[in-house]
């Protein structure tokens, strides 16, 4: 883990109100970066202590031969504000890599993903690997509207992208988690990321429909984190093994593990 100074290089407006922002990074760290993984960003001038704390956003992508990791960033609030207000070319101070990361098992061949929100960023990030071990994808994403889901252009051609829409403008009509069973049986791993209430939702769906603990299902839990290296305590996740920081232990963890 290092601090690093980026240079924004690109921005790009994606599922209605975030942005692709796209910076330079050390070459070291764009070689070891692997999906569920986070950066901790500082979303403010050095110098100006006011929002104190760095705000964590998963990796979207990387390109290690042109220098660069993009990351996806919804302006929730000043943080995310500040972060997609910087034009190309500002400086960003960036801490990472930070967390563990999703773990595709060496007799997995077919993946499911399930998305909600910008959950869809470390998924994609899973995607991109998946393919270039010619594992077979199949990438659920659901949003509130059409407007919201990410464009069928940034996933790769060989992934199934299937999404689900709340207000019905965009694939199914109704919630993401809605979709998961006719999935279960062909899936030997899901792997997911969104809101609380969509964890909750896949939970009952997966417990409902599966046979036993297969598919084991990977989860990205997103907490509100200060530090983001295990020293404050203030993203602790209960799990059947005891208490473990989101930051450092995770985000990601199995999903069977966590205490719900
Ligand atoms: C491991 C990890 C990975 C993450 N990856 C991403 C990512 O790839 N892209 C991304 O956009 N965000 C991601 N987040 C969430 C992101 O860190 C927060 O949205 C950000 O810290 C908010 O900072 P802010 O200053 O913009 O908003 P704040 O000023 O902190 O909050 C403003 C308002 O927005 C609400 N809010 C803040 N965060 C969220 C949220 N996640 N969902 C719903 N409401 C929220 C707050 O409750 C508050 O009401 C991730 C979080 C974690 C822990
Ligand atoms: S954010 Fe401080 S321990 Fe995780």
């Amino acid at each position: 883990m290092r601090e690093f100074q980026g240079i924004i290089t690109a921005k790009h407006p994606v599922m209605g109100d975030s942005w692709l922002m796209t910076f330079t990074a050390p070459t070291e760290v764009l070689h070891a970066a692997r999906a569920g993984q986070f950066v901790n960003v500082l979303p403010r001038e050095r110098a100006v202590y006011d929002p104190l704390l760095r705000r964590p956003f998963s990796v979207y992508g990387v390109a290690p031969d042109e220098g660069l990791m993009t990351i996806l960033v919804r302006p929730y609030g000043r943080g995310g504000g500040w972060i997609v207000d910087r034009n190309i070319g500002s400086e960003i101070d960036v801490m990472g890599l930070l967390g563990n990361r999703f773990d595709i098992a060496p007799r997995s061949t077919h993946l499911l993903m399930v998305g909600g929100g910008v959950g869809a960023a470390p998924l994609l990030m899973l995607a991109r690997e998946a393919v270039a071990r010619k594992l077979s994808v199949t990438y659920l994403l659901g949003a509130a509207n059409a407007g919201a889901l990410l464009e069928a252009s940034e996933i790769p051609g060989e992934v199934e992208y299937v999404v689900a829409t709340e207000d019905g403008s965009a694939g199914y009509h109704g919630f993401v988690t809605d979709l998961v069973p006719d999935y279960l049986q062909w899936a030997d791993q899901v792997f997911a990321c969104g809101p609380g209430p969509m964890f909750e939702s896949l939970r009952s769906v997966v417990l409902a429909n599966r046979m036993g603990k297969r598919p084991s299902v990977q989860v990205s839990v997103e907490r509100t984190m200060a530090c983001g290296v295990g020293a404050c305590l203030g993203c602790m996740v209960e799990t059947k093994r005891g208490m473990k920081t989101s930051c450092v232990d995770g985000p990601v963890f199995d999903m069977d593990m966590v205490q719900w």
